[in-house]
């Protein structure tokens, strides 16, 4: 079994900040950081520093920034041989990071959205049947990507971020296994508690696991109509970026290990404690070793 992470690659510029920006305000940040990020790349990093075989599939620019975003693949286990560089920039985001170490995120897609089906083919020629894939929502064709796995018989695990009309397009019945937060569950199903998100997911979505996490309140997970929830690690919080990139790896390790929903559960939730306790996003995350 393969783990295809086929997903956005960004150059993060993180500012600190005394607030989030109020429309029509400017404001000095004390700090800025450069760090290597996105969904796609901190999910794979998670994954593979987890323990699971990660094969990342995405695009950079053919310049320094895609080199950088490269090498942190490399560095942290990440198979990167399907990686594709293309004249153009790379995605990047600006981060405000507040004095509660919440954060928001403004997101240029750049190579990230200029994947093309000649690229899409070539990466499905490397997996087959029983394969899971793993994605998100920064990357363009993302209802090409999910109909291209779901044909190969792959198992789809879907990360529905950042939630926009485009996931209208995607299949979401193809798929096995959403990663959500409270937000993003909220918008999904218009419920506003973890229980009506859920029992929407039940009503609609009935075959899929479904895992919710849900900031300081911990996380929850649906299977086959059964609850189990996890709380949080308390740790001091420095920064919250890539809390659930984390907890999506470390909950598949030990999901696709064999491991009960309970223990998947308190393994990712320890690791992304871990993560939310130290700045940026890729770099912050655990070993395996360290949990
Ligand atoms: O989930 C965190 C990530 O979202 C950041 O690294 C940023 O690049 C955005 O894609």
């Amino acid at each position: 079994m393969k783990v295809l992470n086929f997903g956005s690659l960004n150059v993060d510029y993180v500012y600190q900040v005394d607030h989030i920006m109020l429309p029509g305000e400017t404001q000095s940040s004390t700090q800025r950081n450069v760090f290597a990020g996105g969904k796609g790349l901190n999910q794979s990093v998670a994954l593979a520093k987890a323990g699971l075989p990660t094969y990342h599939a995405g695009q950079v620019g053919n310049d320094a920034d895609g080199e950088m975003l490269l090498q942190v693949l490399k560095r942290n286990g990440v198979h990167c041989s399907l990686v594709n560089r293309i004249d153009g920039p790379c995605g990047h985001t600006f981060i405000q990071v507040d004095k509660d170490a919440q954060n928001c995120i403004l997101l240029f897609g750049g190579a990230n959205r200029c994947i093309d089906a000649v690229y899409r083919k070539e990466v499905f020629s490397h997996f087959s049947a029983g394969d899971v894939i793993v994605l998100q929502n920064e990357i363009n064709d993302l209802d090409q990507v999910i109909d291209e796995a779901y044909e190969k018989g792959m198992m789809i695990v879907l990360n529905p971020s950042p939630f926009d009309a485009y996931l209208d397009r995607c299949d979401w019945n193809k798929i096995d296994v959403f990663f959500i937060n409270e937000v993003e569950g909220a918008q999904i199903s218009g419920k506003e508690t973890a229980e009506d998100i859920l029992a929407w997911f039940r009503e609609h979505h009935p075959k899929a696991l479904v895992v919710l996490t849900l900031g300081g309140a911990g996380s929850c997970c649906m299977k086959d109509g059964q609850v189990y929830r996890q709380e949080v690690i308390p740790v001091t919080a420095v920064d919250t970026t890539a809390a659930g990139d984390t907890f999506t790896g470390f909950f598949m390790r030990a999901y696709l290990g064999g491991q009960t929903i309970p223990e998947a559960l308190a393994l990712a939730a320890r690791a992304s404690s871990v993560t939310v306790s130290r700045p940026g996003a890729a770099e912050s995350i655990p070993a395996m070793a360290e949990l």
